[in-house]
């Protein structure tokens, strides 16, 4: 049985005043969710203080990206996986479609990255998806096979127990569009059968969440679906009602 986890990435949205709010609301509401795993991840620059704040509650921090370098160097602007261990970060998201497109992340680049992670012991959650192009002219099926490809290639399937991954469209990040929940699972179960055809036991235990438009009023029918273990949640995240609502709808 895989245990749901979803996880809030708030991308580059807070300040001091609005995270106090957030987290503080988060803290009094955590112990209505159920049985899921429940991660945060704000900018690198409040990960420290957003674990002031949770004050060790059983919500867990994760970064929104790290250096391809493990420890430390001549690196300008860039966090390493030591530092976010340093800094109690236990998970970190990598190739989000937002760094691939914007910051020109690469499939190989994000392969070292989740290779660094794992041997730190920081859990990648490794983003997968299609642009509406992609879907529309029939290749999206070879477009995530191959950004999964470039990461089982470095990492081997057996070390895939321990990636989590996040299928978003990028069609459906941010616009308000989400997958239909039989568009989302048609690709869950995709992703799933193609680890499958490597090893059986690691695909059965791979958690894959679903992330682009994740909203209270979609997120029952959404993790309802077998493949579906859960959620990377970005504008609703900012809401801690709205975040509490998916959890509980993971539950
Ligand atoms: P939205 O939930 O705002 O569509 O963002 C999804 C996302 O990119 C999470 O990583």
């Amino acid at each position: 049985m895989r245990k749901p986890f979803v996880a809030g990435n708030w991308k580059m949205h807070g300040s001091k005043a609005s995270i106090l709010t957030l987290v503080s609301d988060l803290n009094s509401k955590i112990a209505e969710i159920g049985d899921v795993d429940v991660a945060i991840c704000p900018p690198a620059i409040y990960i420290d203080y957003v674990n002031r704040v949770l004050a060790g509650n059983r919500i867990a921090v994760g970064a929104q990206n790290m250096a391809e370098e493990a420890n430390q160097g001549a690196f300008t602007g860039e966090q390493s996986v030591a530092m976010l261990k340093d800094m109690d970060c236990n998970y970190v998201i990598l190739g989000h479609s937002e760094r691939r497109a914007l910051y020109g992340e690469t499939d190989s680049q994000i392969a070292t990255k989740v290779d660094v992670a794992l041997k730190a012991g920081v859990t990648p959650i490794l983003c997968v998806g299609e642009t509406l192009e992609e879907r529309e002219s029939g290749v999206m099926e070879s477009v995530i096979a191959t950004q999964l490809d470039a990461v089982l290639d470095v990492v081997g399937i057996e070390s895939f127990d321990k990636v989590v991954i996040a299928y978003e469209p990028v069609w459906a990040i941010g616009t308000g569009k989400t997958a239909s929940p039989q568009q989302a699972q048609e690709v869950h179960a995709f992703i799933r059968g193609k680890l499958s055809g490597l090893n059986a036991d690691v695909a059965s235990k791979v958690v894959i969440q679903y992330g682009g438009s994740v909203k209270p009023d979609n997120a029952v029918e959404l993790f309802g679906q077998p493949d579906i273990d859960g959620g990377l949640i970005g504008g609703a995240s900012l809401n801690a009602n709205d975040f509490i609502a998916i959890c509980k709808a993971a539950g």
